[in-house]
């Protein structure tokens, strides 16, 4: 098929690249024209596990091209728009702006039959609107909602072997038959391997997205409450999730308790879903949200009073080694990392901080310039008073305990991600804090 992605950020980058790995003809077009220039050279503008490699073979087999220029979607049959939906600054609510502009900018190129396929993940309504959009500029083209699911750092993976598609199609018969055959014939492969395809109407189709992110953010915000609940009485949460995760209607995975949440997606989908609920007059039904995300905020500030606590109650002048800047391993995005919001607060406190992360330090360093960033792990434990783990890398969970011990001033960590093997730091002669844990 010859297809179109509109946007090439974390989704459209990886969404172009596995379409035309799949065997498609595909453009991927963006107006950011640095992004455009590594794309084209084989170059994943964020760090993603594998996709470098996909997106050299990709170009390399002439399937896959990149432009700033909308004119390149003329001929695609079926586009997808993956642009983002930041939340708005000063409020909740998401930004609807880029997702408007791309489809204006589209509609010029669109011919009768064309089915555009909304990816970006918007508050319910929004793909009824745009319908109409269509309807008034575009006559002829089809447009259906069909959400995504993938998580960075499985990004290809879950793109390419995705656990359900959803189809959110229109109400009329025969568009809704042709969107349906266009998104068969896009993801043929998966389709092919029995994966579910669930098709419902555009509403639906929105929802279920935001859905899922709300159901994981509030996942993680009750293991954390429960954590809340284990530090006021001695009990250990990551064997109370454990024991809860065998039951398979709660399941293990999730249950991580730890420093929270954070990333592009999670923080901002609950945000706006709350708001477009209060929109619709339906603020009461996800108020509940608004306690997920102030559980999950109330963990960084406990690992910050952790150090504290270790530091006599204050931080001033101390030094503090930082490991893990990105919001989770194998990624090296920061936006509303826990991690790096710890560092920040450590710092504004007056702590000396030596951060590090093995991706992120460079997204860090443009967000938080004021912060030290070292690139080696052992450079930013040197003389630390406290060590704090707030990224689960594999490179933080397998270090070796006894070697460390020598280089810090004061053999204190706290496993923010409760991802160390406690009693080997213990056995090492480290005082090992967790979170939730006694
Ligand atoms: C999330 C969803 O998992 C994807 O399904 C969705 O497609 C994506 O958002 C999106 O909307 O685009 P992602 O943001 O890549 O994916 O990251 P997750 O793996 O969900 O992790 C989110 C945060 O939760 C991370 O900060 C992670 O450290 C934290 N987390 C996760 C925990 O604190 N505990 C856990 O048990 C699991």
């Amino acid at each position: 098929m010859r297809i179109s992605v509109i946007g090439c950020g974390y989704l459209g980058a990886v969404h172009a690249t596995a379409m035309a790995k799949l065997g498609h003809e595909v453009v991927g077009i963006d107006v950011d024209e640095r992004k455009i220039e590594a794309l084209s050279a084989g170059r994943a503008p964020f760090f993603e596990p594998g996709l470098d490699e996909l997106l050299t073979e990709a170009t390399a087999s002439g399937r896959l091209r990149f432009s700033t220029s909308m004119a390149d979607a003329s001929g695609a049959t079926l586009h997808f728009i993956a642009v983002g939906t930041p939340q708005v600054a000063g409020g909740y609510a998401a930004d609807l702006t880029y997702v408007d502009s791309a489809v204006a900018a589209l509609v010029p190129w669109l011919r009768e039959g064309d089915v555009v396929v909304g990816k970006s993940t918007v508050p319910v309504g929004t793909a009824e609107r745009l319908a109409d959009v269509l309807a008034a500029d575009a006559p002829g083209s089809i447009l259906a909602w069909n959400p995504e699911f993938l998580r960075e750092g499985f990004a290809v993976e879950d793109t390419i072997s995705p656990d359900r598609l959803v189809y959110g199609l229109p109400d009329d018969a025969d568009a809704s038959a042709t969107a349906k055959a266009a998104l068969d014939e896009a993801y043929a492969v998966a389709v092919g391997q029995g994966t579910p395809v669930v098709t419902a109407d555009y509403a639906t189709a929105e929802l279920v997205k935001t859905a899922a992110n709300a159901f994981l953010a509030t996942k993680i915000s009750f293991i954390n409450a429960m954590a809340e609940i284990a530090e006021a009485t001695g009990a250990d949460v990551t064997r109370l999730a454990d024991a809860i995760g065998y039951d398979a209607r709660i399941g293990r995975r999730f249950l991580n308790a730890g420093v929270g949440f954070g990333g592009g997606c999670l923080p901002k989908d609950i945000r706006a879903f709350t708001a477009r609920a209060e929109e619709l007059g339906r603020g009461e039904s996800v108020a509940f949200l608004k306690e997920v995300d102030a559980i999950n905020l109330r963990r960084r500030q406990r690992v910050v009073d952790l150090v504290l606590d270790q530091l006599g109650g204050s931080a001033h002048r101390r030094t503090v080694a930082v490991l893990g800047l990105a919001f989770k391993p194998d990624s090296d995005d920061v936006r509303d990392s826990p991690a790096l919001d710890v560092a920040v607060r450590l710092r504004g406190l007056g702590a000396d901080v030596r951060a590090t992360d093995p991706e992120a330090i460079a997204n860090a360093r443009a967000r938080h310039p004021q912060l030290d960033y070292v690139d080696a792990t052992t450079d930013a434990l040197d003389g630390a008073e406290v060590t704090v783990i707030v990224t689960e890398w594999k490179q933080y969970r397998g270090l070796d305990p006894v070697a460390l011990r020598e280089r810090v001033a004061s053999p204190v960590v706290i496993d923010a991600r409760n991802c160390l093997d406690a009693d080997a730091w213990r056995a090492a002669g480290w005082t090992v804090v967790g979170l939730g844990r006694p």
